[in-house]
């Protein structure tokens, strides 16, 4: 074999290892084996001094070549190699040091809100339309104009706020949401079936019972031949619909000023079923509402015929709340503790 000929057999086998070799040793090892002092470029090397003047040159500038090709193709394997076990070592020395995003809570509906709106909703499902008044009253909608009259105890200053505006007239902050009942028939021909929902303030010592300021929600009804069958077929479907279908619901003969006959309403308790438990107090019972058919005079107030028919009812929101979640204290409706407000 002519010395050229061996040297192309020692580059093709030198690139074949190199290209086969898996780590930067391993090149190494094929540098030393290829490229030193024993190995075959070397011994080649040696019998240079052998060779006929012409060959030599031919032999050596072959040997040279096959050198630099060696060396760049071992330069260039081991930088890749650097390049492969650098992206290697970081994958395994990955570390995830994502922190878990900071969620903003979402906020949700107050539960006097959400009662109030399904109260609402049960009322409009039967037709009656919502309309909202004024905190701010004046004494004739507040009271006259409902059959109180001046010295009713319901006027006293142990229940209503007097604003006290230098007007002739005292203005209240509204006791109850009846005021509305005259506001609207007032502007309005039957058939009037409308709910309004709303604050009303009382001056009331605060306690888990109580409170100064609480939400009502008022329903009249104005049409032919109204009954107080239709009344309690109302409060039925309502009662049924807010806290369950195997109620029962009873009416208690009552007084207020504008209703006749007035009746307070009782659901059978949906806690125990009517056999007495914390929630109904023993009773069986729980009192949701006051309601009546309308007084004749409260429609002589506002113009109607006497002998008008319709009814008219009021329930407190709170109330109905506290039943509904099983809240001891009606102070925690407003101290706008979020662990409670949370709690559903
Ligand atoms: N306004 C009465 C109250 O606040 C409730 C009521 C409304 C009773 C309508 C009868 C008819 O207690």
């Amino acid at each position: 074999m002519s010395p050229v000929q061996e040297l192309e057999d020692i580059e093709k086998e030198a690139l074949r290892a190199l290209q086969g070799a898996g780590s930067s040793d391993r090149v190494r090892e094929l540098e030393i084996a290829y490229l030193g002092r024993k190995g075959p470029l070397a011994r080649v090397g040696k019998t240079l001094g052998t060779l006929p003047m012409e060959e030599r040159r031919t032999v050596g500038q072959a040997a040279n070549r096959v050198r630099g090709l060696i060396e760049s193709a071992i330069a260039a394997k081991l930088a890749n190699l650097d390049r492969m076990e650098r992206a290697g070592r970081l994958e395994a020395e990955r570390l995830d040091i994502t922190l878990p995003g900071r969620t903003p809570p979402s906020g949700k509906l107050h539960p006097l809100t959400e009662v109030l709106e399904e109260v609402v909703d049960i009322f409009v499902g039967l037709g009656f339309q919502v309309a909202e008044g004024p905190l701010v009253e004046t004494d004739y909608y507040s009271f006259q104009a409902l059959n109180i009259p001046q010295d009713h105890a319901a006027r006293s200053m142990q229940d209503t706020f007097y604003v006290n505006t230098g007007n002739p007239q005292p203005f209240v902050l509204r006791p109850h949401t009846s005021p509305m009942q005259v506001r609207l028939m007032e502007t309005t021909k039957p058939p009037l079936y409308v709910v309004v929902p709303g604050v009303v303030a009382r001056r009331d010592e605060v306690d888990a019972n109580h409170l100064a300021q609480f939400m009502q929600i008022e329903g009249l009804a104005v049409d032919e031949g109204i009954t107080f069958g239709d009344l309690k077929g109302v409060l039925d479907v309502f009662a049924k619909q807010m806290f369950g279908a195997n109620l029962t619901v009873r009416m208690h003969p009552s007084y207020f000023p504008f209703t006749e006959p007035s009746a307070e309403v009782y659901v059978s308790c949906f806690a125990c079923d009517g056999s007495g438990c914390p929630t109904c107090r023993g009773e069986g019972w729980i009192e949701i509402m006051g309601a009546g058919m309308v007084h004749p005079n409260v429609f002589r107030a506002v113009g109607y015929p006497p002998e008008t028919t319709g009814f008219a009812f009021g329930m407190g929101i709170e109330r109905i709340a506290k039943l509904k979640y099983s809240v001891n204290d009606l102070r925690s409706f407003y101290e706008n503790d979020l662990r409670f407000l949370d709690a559903r």
